[in-house]
């Protein structure tokens, strides 16, 4: 049966990283498995992202931020993650809607009501099947992400905005237990990797 999982949590957390990981683990399971990413996973919603992360100059609006995140859903679902999920595939996306409750509602602080309306109206009642929230201390991710390349628009916030936008994500998993589970991302690899397993299960993924 089709589900749609997500991965979400700060930068340098092990987002990219385990979404391999649990991709083998639903191969093995038999599953065929879609992988993609938000913001991205379509011509059109690559070129938004490369817009969203890259932009130069001018600031960027919080408000054109959030509706640029949703136009790249709209067209990520509508392409992708729809067609994908009637076809009976697993989807796998690093990052969704999660984050834009996390960056855009806390981050920027927008508040939640403005993407709510957004969500529903995109979304309709679709929501992820599980969101596993890789969580560790901002200092934690930021070491692990400085290893690999320049910051983009949105990774040069300082340490107050990703504060408020892991704060978001715990809380997130507080309020929705049944389809938001925590890991502890701080752990070494071969850890996180025994905690998603057991989240897979524990929520019937696997
Ligand atoms: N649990 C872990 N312990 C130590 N290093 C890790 C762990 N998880 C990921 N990494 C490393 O941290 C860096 C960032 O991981 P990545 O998966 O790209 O994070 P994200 O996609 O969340 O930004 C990579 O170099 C990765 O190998
Ligand atoms: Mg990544």
């Amino acid at each position: 049966m089709s589900k749609f999982i997500t991965l979400e949590g700060i930068e340098g957390v092990g987002k990219t990283s385990n979404l391999q990981f649990i991709e083998n683990l639903l191969q093995e399971a038999g599953h065929s498995c879609v992988v993609t990413r938000e913001p991205g996973g379509t011509e059109l919603g690559e070129a938004l992202r490369n817009i969203l992360l890259h932009h130069q100059g001018e600031a960027m609006s919080a408000d054109a931020e959030l509706l640029m995140m949703f136009a790249a859903r709209a067209e990520h679902l509508d392409k992708v993650i729809l067609p994908a999920l009637k076809a009976g595939k697993m989807v796998l996306c690093d990052r969704f809607t999660e984050a834009t409750y996390a960056y855009q509602g806390c981050g920027r602080q927008l508040g939640e009501e403005k993407i709510a309306q957004l969500e529903t109206w995109v979304q309709g009642d679709l929501r992820p099947n599980l969101t596993i929230v890789l969580d560790a201390p901002i200092d934690v991710g930021r070491s692990r992400a400085g290893r690999r390349s320049a910051p983009d628009r949105i990774e040069k916030e300082k340490d107050d905005f990703f504060q408020r936008v892991r704060d978001c994500y715990r809380q997130l998993a507080q309020r929705y237990p049944h389809r938001i589970a925590l890991v502890d991302a701080s752990l070494p690899l071969e850890q996180v990797q025994t905690q998603i397993k057991r989240v897979l299960l524990d929520y019937e993924i696997l």
